[in-house]
């Protein structure tokens, strides 16, 4: 199989149309089938539930080119199952997790010559999602769904690659107590466009959301969770029910703890002790772990002793042993690695 002739080197975090996609229709009562196919066009009803209502949930996930020439994806069953419970908490019905992690397969297949190569610095983002596609007026959940997955080639996501990032404290929240933060709704990123659009206006990189109700704790940013370094070295990651339960987060955990025996608390993080903790990064597919090396509380700076130029030494060891073992260079933890077939 020929690789596209793409300058991979130099890809941002953009869309870009592959040649395939996964398409599967929910009607009656039922899935259908599904298929690849190379239409990328949806034409739906303009009084769709997706379109009125926000009725769409999605995942994210990445195909990498190991050392030894395979396309493997990471832990994409943990992303079937959040899809799952996004969908229950939108009243959508569930896209099987088995046939979940066979449309996967089949669109990365299909989309093979997209996958970057090994070494490159890119990766093949998959996004699956869900909508209502049926016309709903009155507000109730669809009928009809349609289930697709795009594959789309990828660098960075932060521009400047892994050079520490700058972000603030917001006034908006991305999510409500006892509202959808916990899932991969499109409507908690609607929320959030505002308060990034007026972050960059400001110079600042990301948002530091804080808990909806008391706003005295840490949450995470609109497109990845925080994990801290302590002074003497323990990796603190803030738990919340309103935050999104990062796959990333939850590997670099057991990373930390099983690969780099260090000590790993997930607790409450409040918003004061952050100005005590010698490293800071963001976590998830798209930003992998990105440095923060300054956050602004209203015009008071916070600045990491990691500084502004590379990343910290604990937070570079969790970024390194993690695309390792998303790269096969390190054994990876039974079921970790998916190989395309
Ligand atoms: N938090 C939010 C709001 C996200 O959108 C994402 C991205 O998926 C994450 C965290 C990181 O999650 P994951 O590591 O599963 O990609
Ligand atoms: C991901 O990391 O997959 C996400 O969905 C985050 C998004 C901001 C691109």
């Amino acid at each position: 199989m020929e690789k596209k002739k793409i300058d991979w080197a130099n890809l941002g975090f953009d869309y870009q149309k592959t040649d395939y996609r996964f398409v599967a229709n929910y009607k009656d009562g039922a899935w259908d089938e599904g298929a690849v196919i190379t239409d990328d066009t949806i034409t739906i009803s303009e009084c769709a539930c997706v379109l009125q209502y926000a009725q769409t949930i999605f995942e994210g996930l990445k195909a990498y080119t190991t050392e030894d020439g395979h396309i493997v994806t990471f832990r994409p069953d943990l992303n079937a199952s959040r899809m799952a419970d996004s969908a229950r908490r939108l009243e959508m019905p569930v896209f099987p997790e088995e046939r979940f992690l066979e449309a996967v397969e089949k669109t990365v297949a299909a989309n093979a010559a997209y996958v970057p190569p090994y070494g490159s610095g890119a990766t093949l983002y998959i996004r699956p999602f869900m909508f209502g596609s049926n016309a709903v007026i009155g507000v109730k959940p669809a009928d009809e769904y349609q289930f697709r997955i795009f594959t789309t080639p990828v660098g960075p996501y932060f521009k400047g690659g892994v050079k520490p990032l700058t972000i603030r404290i917001s006034d908006f929240d991305r999510a409500a107590p006892c509202g959808t933060g916990n899932i991969k709704a499109g409507l908690n990123y609607a929320m959030s466009l505002y308060a990034i659009v007026d972050a960059h206006h400001q110079g600042f990189d990301e948002n530091m959301y804080l808990d909806p109700k008391t706003r005295t704790k840490v949450e995470e940013t609109g497109g990845a969770n925080f994990l801290f370094v302590t002074k003497d070295n323990k990796v603190v990651t803030p738990k919340s029910d309103s935050i999104l339960p990062s796959i990333t987060r939850r590997s670099l955990v057991h990373v930390a703890k099983e690969y780099l025996g260090l000590k790993v608390e997930e607790r409450e993080v409040l918003l004061d002790e952050v100005k005590d903790f010698a490293e800071c990064g963001l976590c998830g597919t798209a930003a992998v772990i990105s440095p923060v090396g300054k956050i602004v509380d209203h015009g008071k700076e916070i600045c990491l002793p990691s500084g502004m130029n590379a990343m910290g030494p604990v937070t570079q060891k969790l970024y390194d042993t993690l695309t390792g073992i998303q790269m096969g260079r390190l054994p990876a933890p039974e079921g970790w690695i998916h190989v395309i077939q």
